[in-house]
């Protein structure tokens, strides 16, 4: 075993390292780069030079409730696909690929958007558009990892001519939607802008009485406890109005949901 790595870093190096990591993060908030992490990655981004040396860690036992969520989510897709919901109020040459869902099956914090854009149709895969990296960089503020959330859509097609899904197309794909979150059971639902959050709330009210206020789910076939809901502004809405209030706004719900997660601020 190499003795040098071994050594465990001294409370000064640590401390250096620790201010190294706030001003770079501080430099990146000054160029402009907002929603950088600011709180509990920096406690763990010690450089590498300076971590004691991690002992090998054993392999991680199959975790039974992560398969079983597997199987479930293959099969509710497998019928979404036989059903077609989407039939009818699109035809298969209006959309390319199915956008199901994307991350972790066992996540805390599930997101809810509305529908799959051109970039999201183009890869079968939520949020990875222009919004989708602003959510990305909501993700890293919040010292989250994009594979450990899971991330779903109300639409799982993309709508005829990029509309905003209507209350008919919405309840024609909510069954699916709220058999979703039955298998990943997250202890927090994220809801991103009035479509999604009207319809997980079972809610007629508009977005600005809806976010920033603690909500709970109770749909069907939800075994156990009523998950907290969240509601807050779509990546896409703060994009087109990207003023300092909104992201104040988006910023001050996410650390909301970072404390019930006990994602708690570094020191
Ligand atoms: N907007 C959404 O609501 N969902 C996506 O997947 C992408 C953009």
């Amino acid at each position: 075993m190499n003795a040098e790595a071994a050594t465990p870093p001294s409370p000064d190096a640590i401390a250096k390292a620790r201010r190294a990591v706030r001003q770079q993060a501080e430099t990146a908030r000054l160029l402009g780069v907002d929603f950088v992490p600011c709180f509990r990655s920096i406690e763990v981004e010690t450089p590498a030079s300076l971590a004691p040396a991690a002992p090998t860690a054993p392999a991680l036992p199959p975790d039974p409730r992560r398969r079983e969520s597997e199987a479930k989510m293959a099969e509710l897709r497998a019928r979404y696909e036989r059903d077609a919901p989407h039939e009818k109020f699109t035809t298969p040459h209006q959309f390319t690929n199915l956008v199901w869902g994307d991350g972790d099956l066992c996540a805390r914090l599930m997101f809810i958007g509305e529908a799959p854009g051109a970039d999201e149709d183009r890869t079968g895969v939520p949020f990875v558009g222009r919004a989708g990296q602003l959510l990305s960089k909501m993700l890293v503020a919040m010292g989250l990892q994009r594979e450990s959330v899971y991330i779903a859509n109300v639409l799982k097609t993309r709508p005829p001519n990029n509309a905003t899904p209507t209350i008919e197309e919405a309840a024609l794909c909510a069954p699916y939607l709220h058999e979703q979150i039955a298998i990943v059971r997250p202890e927090v639902i994220v809801t991103l802008g009035l479509p999604a959050s009207r319809l997980v709330l079972d809610s007629s009210e508009s977005m600005g009485n809806m976010r920033g206020r603690w909500a709970e789910y109770v749909g069907p076939g939800l075994q156990g406890p009523r998950i907290p809901v969240m509601p807050t502004y779509h990546p896409a809405f703060l994009l087109r109005s990207y003023t300092p209030e909104n992201r104040k706004k988006v910023w001050s719900d996410l650390q909301m949901v970072m404390t019930r997660l006990g994602l708690q601020p570094a020191p």
